[in-house]
């Protein structure tokens, strides 16, 4: 398989092609998901929850996320993989300023991401400017952007209200105009996550609970894998359900993503 670059995602959003992301927090699962086939995996802060066994993201650090990203890079590394590793910025290590968001997106690219995401629109569009100017490929990150989740007042699909909608259009439109390479879009309803797609020229949308009109999907491994803690969101599937191996519920998931089979009327957010 041939390396994803974020000229091959760019690509691939192009050719209509879904692509198909996984978070991973260590060398191993990392490796099984390119093996099965994955395009990109990231670090996600949602490592505070599913390796920490926090309530939010909201206490996840640099230096976690730092350590994170090089186990995840050396499995990747070690097993000559395909996959994009994008690295999530935790909460407090960009908002300060641009150079702030700089210093802490090189410790993330130092310990071997590829591509650093970032939550929320407005004020983060100059920071993605600043970023990709310096060569770093960025993610944007709208909807419900778990890290502001106590402003947000709870896990909820967001963009419901039309003037909701729009300022979520016009933060995907600046932060395409800003570099953006990709476009996480959280509990969004599939109607605007959908309009959003079509409206970006470059940038690909990859979603999550956002319904099947985006550029790509994206899970929680363990989510996923069926192991959650608490309740299951709905808008994931169980891919172990039918798979015999951790391995095959991979490549059921990179398959079903493909083939647009997930999500389907019953993995939404709302
Ligand atoms: O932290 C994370 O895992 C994420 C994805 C769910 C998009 O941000
Ligand atoms: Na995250």
């Amino acid at each position: 398989r041939k390396k994803v670059t974020v000229t091959r995602l760019a690509q691939m959003r192009a050719e209509g092609e879904k692509i198909a992301v996984l978070t991973a927090y260590d060398a191993t699962f990392a490796a099984f998901a390119d093996a099965a086939g994955v395009d990109c995996v990231l670090v996600g802060d949602s490592l505070g929850m599913v390796c920490q066994g926090r309530s939010s993201t909201v206490s996840v650090t640099l230096e976690e996320m730092r350590y994170h990203t090089q186990c995840v890079a050396q499995g990747l590394e070690r097993h000559a993989s395909s996959a994009l590793l994008i690295a999530d910025l935790p909460y407090g290590s960009f908002h300060q300023s641009r150079e702030q968001a700089f210093a802490s997106a090189v410790v993330l690219m130092q310990a071997g991401a590829q591509m650093i995401k970032l939550e929320g629109g407005g004020w983060t569009v100059e920071i993605v400017a600043f970023l990709t100017e310096r060569g770093i490929p960025v993610c944007a990150h709208l909807g419900l952007t778990p890290q502001t989740v106590a402003a947000l007042g709870g896990y909820k699909v967001q963009g419901r209200l039309p003037e909701e909608a729009r300022q979520m259009k016009t933060d995907a439109l600046a932060l395409e105009a800003a570099g953006a390479s990709l476009l996480v879009l959280e509990m969004v309803p599939a109607e605007l996550a959908s309009s959003i797609t079509q409206e970006l020229k470059t940038c690909a949308t990859i979603g999550i609970g956002a319904g099947s009109g985006t550029a790509g999907q994206v899970l929680v491994m363990h989510d996923m894998l069926g192991m959650n803690l608490g309740r299951m969101a709905k808008f994931v599937r169980n891919f172990m359900d039918g798979a015999t191996s951790i391995e095959g519920a991979f490549a059921a998931y990179v398959a079903a993503v493909k083939e647009g089979s997930f999500p389907d009327d019953k993995q939404h957010a709302w």
